[in-house]
């Protein structure tokens, strides 16, 4: 029997109990029918193993993160953040994340990354016992929406820490030297405390160098950016966000010991998202697959704003709430929305029934007529007709042509 090795592993994790190397076998799996071209069966392998994290995210959290090794008083609601002397304002916030929300949704690349973190955690004898100690420093980049503030949200609440926020933007003052002293104080401030430190929007820094008249204002502050990074390392877990991950220092994004790139979601991760996000519509397995064609190459974000306006167009349409509801509904919401990069939503904007032809015909889509039906509203013989008519082609000549 083909990947029989794989199998076995996964049967001993399933009867040992073990959850995590259950995942990461099931995982292996995955890899191995991707390799062998087994497509379809590696992606049902990746829907399995997300709804099992969606019920999960359900369940309270069975792991222990060991913390040992974060010091520090404990940080509560009646500690105060510090301020900039100069102007009042303050230089972070202060949150205690939980794990209500539900967690990011991930392609497998960046779910094994994000559970590596965790995992060190968990696993912090074993890497003791090699003489090194958990990653503490995090850089995590990617575009706008792409969930990176939510991931770090999600860190601090798997290992049970408070998160300090550092609005980067509100530690850069106009006084001469105040900007390297508020770095200092926040570095301080969260040294002091078992937590998180997350500097969101860390490219902000970027600004005061764009800036040719603050030359030695920002060697100062680099090199005070720098200086609390190393003396950090002993003390606590730090995450450093950025968008333009070209424009930090180079020395700056040496500090981190792991760099983490999010991106767009993968097809398993989108349908996730999408099953996810148009809750409490509870939406069929063809209709996620129709969603999840249209809005490739779309962020989490994106996709959820688009379920949210989805959502209310179909409450207002007095439409049934099921696949073809939903189908109208995301038609007329990319309809209202002026441009779209991908040719799926661009069809699917102008023509319902070109979109029914176009998904008919892609072989790639691996949808039966049946459940292209079930999920549009058309009738099988009309999905038929419109597979055959290839009314899609002259739409995207059109298209191609602009
Ligand atoms: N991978 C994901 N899993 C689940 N939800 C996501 C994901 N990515 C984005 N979202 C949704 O989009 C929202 C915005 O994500 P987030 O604020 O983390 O993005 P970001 O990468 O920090 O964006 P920005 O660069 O604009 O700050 C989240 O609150 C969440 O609802
Ligand atoms: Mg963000």
């Amino acid at each position: 029997m083909e990947h029989f090795a794989v199998v076995q592993s996964i049967i001993r994790a399933g009867l040992a109990g073990n959850r995590e190397a259950l995942d990461k076998q099931v995982l292996r799996l995955r890899e191995r029918l991707e390799t062998t071209g087994q497509h379809k069966e590696a992606a049902t392998l990746e829907r399995l193993l997300a709804a099992a994290r969606d019920t999960q995210d359900m369940a309270p959290s069975r792991v222990e993160i060991s913390r040992a090794r974060v010091v520090g008083e404990v940080l509560d609601t009646g500690v105060n953040a510090p301020i900039d002397k100069e102007t009042g304002a303050r230089l972070c916030t202060i949150d205690f994340p939980t794990r209500n929300g539900g967690s990011p949704v991930y392609s497998p690349r960046v779910l094994e990354a994000v559970d590596g973190l965790l995992g060190e955690w968990t696993n912090e004898a074993a890497l003791q016992a090699v003489d090194v100690s958990p990653t503490r420093s995090l850089l995590i980049y990617g575009p706008p929406g792409s969930g990176k503030t939510l991931t770090a949200h999600h860190i601090a609440a798997r290992l049970g820490l408070p998160l300090i926020t550092a609005r980067i933007d509100g530690l850069i003052s106009s006084f001469l030297g105040t900007t390297a002293r508020n770095i200092a104080n926040l570095f301080d401030f969260a040294n002091r405390y078992a937590c998180v430190l997350l500097l969101d929007e860390f490219d902000a820094l970027a600004k005061v160098r764009d800036d040719p008249q603050e030359v030695g204002e920002i060697k100062r502050v680099v090199n005070t950016l720098l200086q609390n990074l190393d003396l950090r390392r002993g003390v606590g877990i730090t995450i450093a966000i950025t968008n333009h991950d070209r424009l930090l220092d180079p020395a700056v994004w040496r500090r981190f010991e792991v760099h983490l790139q999010l991106g767009e979601p993968d097809e398993s991760a989108r349908e996730t998202l999408i099953a996810r996000f148009l809750r409490p519509i509870e939406a069929p397995a063809s209709t996620r697959r129709v969603f999840s064609y249209c809005l490739a190459g779309r962020t989490g974000a994106d996709i959820e704003r688009l379920c949210t306006s989805v959502k209310r167009t179909l409450a207002l349409s007095g439409e049934a709430h099921d696949g073809p509801g939903l189908f109208h509904a995301l038609s007329s919401v990319l309809a209202r929305t002026p441009h779209h990069d991908h040719m799926p939503a661009r069809i699917l904007a102008a023509d319902q029934e070109a979109f029914v032809s176009l998904i008919a015909n892609d072989g790639a889509f691996s949808l039966k007529q049946i459940e292209i039906g079930e999920a549009t509203g058309y009738g099988q013989s009309r999905v038929s007709d419109l597979k055959k008519a290839k009314r899609h082609l002259s739409l995207m000549e059109v298209s191609h042509a602009q």
